[in-house]
């Protein structure tokens, strides 16, 4: 997912950084949306390591509002939008500061496509969404895209798991281009 962003980049719930070390040189600044201060601080190491500018733009992927249109050359989410409250207001969002040409990538996981595993998505999802900090199991994300107006192709979507794995393991990846 990340070696393919260059430019200014918008990483979506960054979490502790573990993106960065994966950023080829054509990245040459990485702004962030993440509401964790916790998590920005165990980012400080891979933040010094990177060499290039980082910076905290927003602590709400769906608040970009310190950001002009047009400003951002990609945007990334790895395993983020799951977890967004507002999603759609972040895909929009997104969409405003992606420059013409612009692409969001994405690594997620999101509501699997067969019935059995969606139903057992939405059963667990009230109790996972209190223990796992607002995840869900039960979006789906290619779907939500496609009606905040991208186009979604998808490079993988698969479960990484057999039996109840594949709850938490229908993982889609893939781009999204505002049309
Ligand atoms: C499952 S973690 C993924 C973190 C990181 N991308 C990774 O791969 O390790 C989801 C992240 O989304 C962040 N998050 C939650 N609400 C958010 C929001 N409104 N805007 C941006 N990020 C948010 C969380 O704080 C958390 O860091």
């Amino acid at each position: 997912m990340c070696e393919r962003a260059s430019g200014v980049v918008l990483d979506v719930g960054f979490g502790s950084g573990p993106n960065l070390e994966h950023y080829p040189a054509a990245v040459t600044r990485v702004l962030t949306a993440e509401p964790s201060d916790l998590a920005w601080e165990l980012a400080a190491d891979r933040v010094a390591a990177f060499g290039r500018p980082v910076e905290r733009t927003s602590r709400d992927a769906a608040d970009l509002s310190m950001l002009t249109d047009d400003s951002v050359d990609a945007v990334t989410s790895a395993w983020a939008l799951c977890t967004v409250p507002d999603v759609e207001g972040a895909l929009a969002e997104a969409r405003r500061v992606l420059r013409p040409g612009g692409v969001l990538h994405f690594v997620e996981h999101s509501r699997a496509p067969d019935a059995g595993t969606a139903r057992a998505q939405r059963a667990v999802q009230p109790v996972w969404g209190r223990f796992a900090g607002g995840c869900h199991v039960d979006r789906d994300l290619p779907a939500l895209l496609e009606a905040a107006g991208y186009r979604v192709e998808l490079d993988r979507a698969t479960h990484i798991g057999p039996g109840p794995v594949r709850v938490w393991g229908w993982f889609v990846s893939g781009t999204a281009r505002p049309t």
